[in-house]
């Protein structure tokens, strides 16, 4: 049976470590020029309806070095801007394509999508989730880190989609993770409760940013105002001001505690350009390692 990537909720514990073994594996392979031609003659569908780099060029980019091609598709070259049904689409798309990546604004698109299609479906962000970040995040802490036990992740901002997506990694791996938002744009309450019934990993909304960092291994932040947000954004600027990952926040953290930002960044918003830019900052690591996560994701699901 075909399987999707709408959530980390779709993972099991073993297949999330199984996938970071992999892409570790083609990453340090990369080096000694090994080639990977495991998906040869196999065709990758994207479809974006909001805009990406990262996303965008790793999905193809992982797609090439596996020996497959690629279809990218914005919303606007499809007929679903003219109201064809997802289900049509899906149906229609799973005829051509081996597997489909979507990023849009409502998750329940995606549903319906992976629902219908008989091809793999990977959720590339929505306005509830973005696994493959998450994912590949992990893969960067592993590789710096050594390890993922006793991993205590201190996120910092809105609690959106990203933090949602960190919210079921902590509670399917059974990791310490503190979410440092303002009481206004706290995570999806389902998304807590579901957490909690999971029954692994040690979950802690707080409103302190100082006590989220206090035993943090990585801390965490993301833009203030998401895509289609854009006419809060500065509504939100004046509520996230004290939610910024900044040099004195940085200081209450453990020496040794790294910085990722899941990009693109605002600096002098929820970052300064001092911390991303300096030693703790791992960012372009962890860019970088959407690619090979994503080679592991695509190999396997295709
Ligand atoms: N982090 C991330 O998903 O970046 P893009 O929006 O550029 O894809
Ligand atoms: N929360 C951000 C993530 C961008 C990769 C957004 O949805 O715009």
């Amino acid at each position: 049976m075909k399987r999707d990537l709408l959530t980390i909720r779709d993972l099991s514990a073993e297949e999330i470590h199984r996938l970071i073994r992999r892409a570790q594996e083609m990453k340090d392979e990369r080096h000694s020029g090994k080639l990977h031609p495991t998906l040869s003659g196999r065709i990758l569908g994207l479809i974006f309806v909001k805009p990406s780099t990262r996303t965008r060029v790793s999905f193809e980019t992982a797609m090439y070095r596996l020996g497959g091609r690629c279809v990218f598709m914005t919303a606007h070259d499809l007929q679903i801007s003219r109201q064809e049904p997802m289900a049509d689409t899906a149906r229609v798309l799973s005829r051509y394509l081996d597997g489909l990546v979507i990023r849009t604004f409502a998750h329940e698109d995606v549903e319906e999508l992976a629902h219908y299609a008989t091809i793999p479906v990977i959720n590339g962000l929505t306005d509830r989730f973005h696994p493959c970040q998450v994912l590949s995040d992990l893969l960067t802490i592993q590789e710096k880190r050594g390890s993922l036990e006793n991993l205590c992740v201190a996120w910092i901002g809105d609690g959106n989609n990203v933090a949602h997506s960190w919210i079921n990694a902590a509670a399917r791996l059974g990791f310490t993770l503190y979410l440092a938002c303002p009481r206004e744009y706290l995570p999806e309450k389902e998304i807590l409760e579901w957490a909690k019934n999971e029954g692994r990993g040690a979950i802690h909304v707080v409103h302190d940013p100082k006590a989220a960092v206090a035993s943090a291994d990585v801390l965490y932040t993301d833009v203030w105002a998401s895509m289609g947000q854009e006419a809060e954004a500065e509504e939100r600027k004046k509520i996230f001001h004290s939610f910024q990952i900044n040099e004195e926040l940085l200081a209450a953290a453990p020496a040794h505690a790294m910085v990722l930002h899941c990009l693109p960044a605002h600096r002098g918003e929820e970052i300064t350009d001092g911390v991303i830019e300096g030693p703790q900052s791992v960012v372009f690591d962890q860019a970088e390692n959407r690619m090979f996560l994503q080679m592991a994701l695509l190999e396997w699901l295709m």
